[in-house]
């Protein structure tokens, strides 16, 4: 199983920077990735055809789109397609980020929409999950992060283990510098292992990401831990330096 290394650059860069980032990125790991490690980019739409061209053909670099509305096309104003997130070179798409759950109020069901529309559509889906900190503190984490899974996955059907990623993102370690400590993150993604070993039968190869406050200084200790298959980067992967270390860590 390789390690997934993903940067979600958000709402971030215009086009030259996102073409010099990425360039930055490809030309500063490529000769060293490791014959274990992927790395996966998700720049907002705009960046899509620039970063594609950069890493186009490039062994272990993969492109995303961090979101798509579940329709092949349509009057779906201000919305993308899966269709068209393939067409600009995407093999990869986030469904369920915090952000999507939080600030644009996606729910469950629509979010369960997305993931099998997505996945029919030969998209790889990141289906991200996490805890709110009054849901830590009131000692809810394994039934939140059950309940999350069990309703965005509840109609899948996997033809593999590669098409199916999960991103444990507890919503107190994004953007805080508060990353979640080793004894949280092991926890959380046995919860997760053990679910998907009882939900599919390629369960125990599904990767499992950590994503919160990932940084060239705590990434390699993340990426030791069992069940940790890789890290979803926010903004230490805006910088091309700092991602540069956390893929080569
Ligand atoms: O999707 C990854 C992101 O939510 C994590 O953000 O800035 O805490 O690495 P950050």
């Amino acid at each position: 199983m390789k390690q997934l290394i993903a940067a979600n650059w958000k709402m971030y860069k215009k086009w030259e920077e996102a073409l010099s980032t990425a360039r930055e990125i490809l030309v500063g790991t490529h000769k060293q990735l490791p014959d274990n490690r992927e790395v996966l980019i998700f720049p907002s739409f705009p960046l899509l055809k620039v970063v594609s061209e950069i890493i186009a053909e490039q062994k272990g670099y993969y492109l995303g789109g961090q979101n798509f509305y579940p329709a092949l096309e349509g009057a779906f104003t201000g919305e993308v397609s899966p269709v068209q997130l393939l067409d600009l070179g995407c093999s990869y798409a986030l469904v369920g980020h915090s952000e999507r759950r939080h600030i644009f109020k996606e729910d469950d069901s629509f979010l369960a929409k997305k993931v099998k529309f997505g996945l029919e559509q030969g998209l790889k889906i990141v289906f991200c999950i996490g805890e709110k900190l009054e849901e830590r503190k009131a000692n809810k984490v394994k039934e939140v992060l059950l309940y999350q899974l069990e309703t965005g996955l509840q109609d899948i059907v996997l033809e593999d283990s590669e098409t199916l990623t999960i991103a444990y993102e507890p919503v107190w370690a994004i953007g805080t510098g508060e990353v979640a400590n080793t004894e949280d993150i092991l926890e959380a993604h046995k919860i997760i292992r053990d679910f998907l070993k009882e939900r599919f039968k390629f369960g125990e190869e599904i990767r499992i990401l950590y994503g919160g406050s990932v940084k060239p200084a705590n990434a390699s200790q993340i990426l030791s831990l069992d069940n940790v298959n890789g890290v979803l980067v926010g903004g230490a992967s805006l910088s091309a330096d700092s991602f540069n270390q956390i893929i080569l860590a």
